[in-house]
């Protein structure tokens, strides 16, 4: 494993995320305004032969996962080869490829993308009703949704290699009738929903009372599921794993508000602008696209990168050694937003 992917809390980086867009196709209440968010201008994105570089400079250097996010990524014109460029570094110790999505226009691409690699989604849905769907994401689209999820159960039935969880971010008042009906989906359904706690961030008109923290969601399962245990999870988790007895999928509870799960953070984050973050909580980024652009093109970039990545080895800390929760968050929200996407 490469000194460069181990920090000084012996945390051992292979989890890479990128964010291919900061645009989306919908506008969920919680996370976009209807006029959208401001875009940068075109020429400051990474391209994908420059994304499809630093994924396999990652990989040369011990990540052994790659999870692609937006914004919603599927807007992205060109993903589909981009997944089959990344897909190609398989042979060079990926293990996993995963993409973060709402779901919408997924089902157009999915068996391509299963066919280049794509081992994991993570798909955003936050309601079973299409009425409140409309609500929460100021959109239609609950349909196509649907056939997306169903298209993902009907390859993994035929045998795919492909894991689905639904996130489902929890606002009191606006979808928490919907977290019975969720749990109901893992009856006989291959499918983990993760129950997200809603982090109200400022300029956001919803506010923490809006919050349903992680115990009162699980007092609620528990009333109607006694038989709801834990299960262990995996190590970097940043979810706590739950299972029905005799029920095929399971819930899980990522439980930012309430929470820290920072000592076993193992991600890496690159913004579509080309940002390298390592924590969510400090400030400092480097620009890997500056670095790739610099002399016309001018690669490889291995030895810059890591120093620069020296230089934001204390902001990678920031997370354990201050505000372990997103409770403190601040005017950052949007950027904040983007590296989660
Ligand atoms: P897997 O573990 O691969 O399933 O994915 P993930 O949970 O890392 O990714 P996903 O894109 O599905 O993110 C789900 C939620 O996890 C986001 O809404 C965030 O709330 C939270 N999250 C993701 N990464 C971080 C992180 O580094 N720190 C914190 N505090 N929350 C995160
Ligand atoms: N609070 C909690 N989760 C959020 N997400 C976006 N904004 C927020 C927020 N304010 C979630 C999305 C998606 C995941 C990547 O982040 O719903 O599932
Ligand atoms: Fe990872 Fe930093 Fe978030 Fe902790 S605070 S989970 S270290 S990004």
């Amino acid at each position: 494993f490469s000194d460069f992917l181990t920090d000084t809390f012996n945390r051992q980086h292979d989890y890479l995320r990128i964010s291919i867009t900061e645009r989306c196709n919908l506008r969920c209440l919680y996370c976009m305004p209807e006029e959208g968010v401001p875009l940068s201008p075109p020429a400051h994105l990474l391209t994908s032969p420059e994304i499809f570089y630093l994924s396999s400079l990652f990989v040369s250097q011990g990540v052994t996962k790659i999870r692609l996010t937006g914004g919603e990524p599927t807007v992205r014109r060109d993903i589909l080869p981009l997944m089959q460029s990344i897909g190609t570094l398989r042979s060079k110790g990926l293990r996993e490829l995963a993409l973060t999505t709402n779901g919408i226009s997924l089902h157009r691409k999915l068996d391509s993308m299963v066919e280049a690699g794509l081992t994991g989604i993570n798909l955003s849905l936050d309601t079973l009703d299409p009425f409140q769907f409309q609500l929460m994401t100021r959109r239609k689209g609950f349909d196509a949704v649907m056939k997306s999820i169903e298209r993902i159960l009907e390859l993994k039935a035929l045998g795919a290699n492909l894991k689905l969880k639904i996130n489902c971010v929890v606002m009191r008042g606006l979808n928490e009738r919907d977290i019975l009906p969720f749990v109901e989906l893992g009856r006989d359904k291959d499918v983990e929903v993760r129950f997200i706690e809603y982090m109200p961030f400022d300029g956001n008109k919803w506010h923490k009372g809006k919050m349903l923290p992680y115990h009162e969601m699980l007092d609620r399962i528990r009333a109607q599921y006694p038989g709801l245990r834990k299960v262990p999870g995996h190590k970097n988790d940043t979810s706590k794993t739950y299972e029905v007895p005799g029920f095929v999928g399971r819930l899980g509870f990522i439980t930012s508000m309430t929470h820290n799960f920072c000592g076993s953070c193992n991600r890496l984050r690159i913004t579509s602008d080309g940002n390298l973050k390592v924590c969510l909580f400090g400030n400092a980024e480097v620009s890997l696209r500056d670095l790739l652009r610099k002399d016309n093109g001018g690669l490889p970039i291995d030895e810059e990168a890591f120093e620069a990545l020296k230089r934001v080895e204390m902001d990678r800390r920031q997370g354990l050694l201050g505000e372990g929760t997103a409770l403190g968050w601040g005017e950052r929200e949007r950027e904040l937003l983007e590296v989660i996407g």
